[in-house]
């Protein structure tokens, strides 16, 4: 399962990109509003750090607009995904551009049967929202299980991307699933590491070493 981050912040993008476990990055209008930062900037700075996709989502609703501004977005690095809201606008817009040859991410998925259609309309990822289904006490993770039994029904090259992604859990059911893609904000991937007997472990290696009195360096 590949992982993107779920962020526009350069530091924590670097931080993780150093690790080697990030395929791609995903932001939002959300997010970049958060960041601070001018939108085509920090984007053009997140494509030179990942060499993976970089979704970028246009704000326009209506197709026509949506098809100027990728136009802008595309041209700002070879890596650049297109993320686009799941709409008849969006669809139409993700149809033109996945058939020019352009990546695109259709997000706010929150039906299988739209998923159906983001495949249809060539998505190359759809981005279904578990956490926010949780929030309304829906298990998100249902949503992830039907769009793979459909998916792999019809052998749709589209790849799940799981968002909304809140703690471990949603990542160890997405793999459980076989979801292609997770993305969550980066302190969700760090607190993947922790394990309270790897902590445990390190502690009495570190006092037994302490006893040997010896030095590596
Ligand atoms: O990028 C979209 C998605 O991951 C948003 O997550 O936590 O705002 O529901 P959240």
């Amino acid at each position: 399962m590949k992982f993107f981050a779920d962020t526009a912040e350069i530091a924590d993008i670097k931080d993780l990109a150093a690790t080697g476990l990030l395929d791609g990055v995903t932001t939002n209008p959300s997010l970049i509003a958060k960041s601070g930062r001018d939108f085509m900037e920090v984007t053009k700075e997140i494509c030179d750090i990942v060499d993976g996709p970089v979704s970028a989502e246009v704000v326009a609703l209506d197709h026509e607009t949506m098809m100027k501004e990728a136009e802008v977005l595309r041209k700002i690095a070879d890596n650049v995904c297109i993320k686009v809201p799941l709409t008849i606008d969006g669809l139409k817009t993700c149809k033109a551009l996945t058939s020019d040859g352009t990546m695109v991410n259709v997000t706010l998925c929150f039906s299988a049967t739209q998923a159906l259609l983001a495949a249809k309309a060539g998505a190359t990822f759809v981005s279904p929202f578990v956490g926010r289904h949780d929030d309304n006490g829906v298990d998100g993770m249902d949503l992830i299980r039907d769009i793979r039994l459909i998916y792999d029904n019809y052998a749709f090259a589209t790849e799940i991307l799981v968002a909304s992604v809140r703690h471990v859990t949603h990542v160890l059911e997405s793999a459980r699933i076989g979801a292609d893609v997770m993305t969550a904000p980066p302190a969700v991937i760090k607190n993947l590491v922790k394990h309270v007997l790897t902590d445990k472990g390190i502690e009495g290696f570190m006092a037994d070493w302490a006893k040997t009195g010896q030095s590596i360096l």
